[in-house]
């Protein structure tokens, strides 16, 4: 972990200065439209990336062939993520041909790929601006330049190791918010892009987060997601992250959640917390990506199967009723069906409430690219399925042991597909649907569980009289 260096505020207030130059050029773009792909680190950057274009007089345009600016945050973790962002890009073109004042921006971790940004610039010169993960603070400083120099800008930092604080964002939900904790990844899982992409761990200091936490709350949060790669490795000004998450607690701010875990550094104070802390919410995702030593040895993972069943059973010895979460990869190089049924046997043992299920797709640049793989694709199909179905199973009679309880529901939207209805989260992070009128989103309310699907629950409201 290094220690935490920030962007000077002076350079924050240099792109400030950039934000308000962009706003008084009248051929600026009025509007924009960003697509924001892969994880919830991709989500917060998108709200940082929204707070600067509405710095720059630009509204936000919910339809996105209809925006002035287009921001595509990419995300390469897995080819199909990475083919879906240069399928999208490319079509633009199209767009740009109708209309050729249409600005294309494009960031996030598929830029800062070895050689992607060249390749861009060589092959898609449509594109106005490229940027990586790094230099996201720039972002004014590159419109700036696109507009009045009127040629693309292409610039990806190799540097990293900062940490940006005091830009201007955008929030999704003033309910419930994202909390950058950490950023980056030292762990080189072999299969994993992330660490090349994202740059070493980092931490924001803990009075940082704290004010932003504190500010949150003061405009309404209900809820708080601690964000990072592997927020157990977190340290900022010398505090643990199960520090953190205490002095966090006494906010008092109604749920706070953090994700994501990594196994081999979950400590005994985290476990603890389960047990203390009001608010942290019964619910953890903690991957374990494979069921077999050999697997996870050769993942990098730094765990075995036994030491993370130990963990699992004294979370519950805890918190007995935690909800747990995982992501799975299925087919790693070399993988055999012996080895994929201890993964197997693993989420029967675990039981857990849900799991991300990946077929492994190999990433250049990391070692696991290079390992021998002579599992059919086929084989490797058949696997997830296996696993996919096995975990629906497991995760429909978790829903319905919940059916007669009572639930308080943080209620976040407008179901889709039942008018009249809304829907939100249970403590334990499952996703309850009950009648009821927009005027409920953001806050509480207590349900009944009815019956239970697949992935959701429904429930009714339990008007408490008198
Ligand atoms: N930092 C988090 C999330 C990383 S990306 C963590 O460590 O859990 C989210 C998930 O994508 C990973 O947990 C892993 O299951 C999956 N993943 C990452 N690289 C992959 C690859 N090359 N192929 C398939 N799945 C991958
Ligand atoms: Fe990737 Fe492993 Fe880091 Fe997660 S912990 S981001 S899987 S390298
Ligand atoms: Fe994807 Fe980058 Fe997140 S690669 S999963 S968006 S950290």
């Amino acid at each position: 972990m290094r220690e935490t260096i920030n962007v000077p505020q002076a350079e924050i207030e240099r792109q400030r200065e950039f934000m308000r130059l962009v706003e008084k050029l009248p051929e600026r773009p009025h509007s924009y439209h960003i697509v924001s792909m892969g994880c919830q680190m991709n989500e917060r950057d998108s709200e940082t990336v929204a707070g600067m274009l509405e710095a720059m007089g630009m509204a936000r345009q919910p339809v996105r062939e209809a925006a002035d600016l287009i921001l595509y945050n990419t995300c390469c973790v897995r080819e199909n993520a990475e083919n879906k962002a240069l399928g999208n890009v490319i079509w633009l073109k199209e767009l740009k041909k109708d209309r050729p004042e249409l600005m294309i921006c494009v960031g996030g971790c598929m830029t800062q790929e070895k050689g992607m940004a060249a390749m861009m610039k060589q092959r898609y010169p449509f594109i106005d601006l490229v940027y990586g993960t790094h230099n996201l603070y720039k972002l004014p400083e590159y419109i700036y330049r696109v507009i009045t120099e009127k040629h693309p800008v292409v610039e990806v930092m190799d540097i990293d190791g900062e940490v940006v604080e005091g830009l201007p964002e955008r929030r999704k939900k003033h309910f419930s918010a994202f909390v950058n904790i950490m950023y980056g990844c030292d762990n080189f899982c072999t299969y994993c892009i992330v660490p090349y992409v994202r740059g070493r761990e980092r931490s924001r200091e803990p009075e940082a987060i704290l004010a932003e936490c504190v500010r949150l709350q003061d405009e309404g949060a209900q809820e708080i997601m601690l964000l990072g790669q592997n927020v157990n490795s977190y340290r900022g000004g010398g505090a643990a992250f199960a520090e953190l998450l205490y002095r966090v607690d006494r906010l008092g701010i109604p749920r706070i959640r953090f994700m994501t875990s990594h196994p081999k550094d979950l400590s005994d104070e985290l476990i603890h917390a389960y047990g203390e802390l009001k608010h942290l919410m019964p619910q953890l995702h903690l991957p374990v990506q494979a069921g077999s030593d050999e697997i996870l040895r050769r993942m990098n993972r730094r765990y075995t199967r036994e030491h993370y069943l130990e963990l699992v059973r004294r979370l519950r010895g805890v918190c007995p009723d935690i909800g747990l979460t995982s992501d799975i990869i299925v087919g790693f190089p070399g993988e055999t069906q012996a080895q994929f049924e201890e993964t197997m046997s693993l989420v029967r043992e675990v039981r857990y409430d849900a799991a991300y299920t990946f077929i492994y797709s190999p990433r250049t640049g990391t070692p696991a690219a290079k390992m021998p793989d002579d599992t059919p694709y086929e084989v490797k199909s058949e696997r997830i399925q296996r696993l996919i179905e096995l975990q629906q199973a497991i995760s429909l009679e978790v829903l319905e042991k919940q059916v007669g309880t009572r639930q308080r529901v943080l209620v976040e939207a407008a179901s889709t597909r039942d008018a009249g209805s809304v829907g939100g989260k249970t403590p334990r992070g499952h996703m309850v649907n009950f009648p009821g009128g927009p005027e409920l989103i953001g806050t509480f309310a207590d349900v009944e569980i009815v019956s239970a699907g697949r992935n959701t629950l429904r429930g009714r409201r339990i008007i408490q009289d008198g």
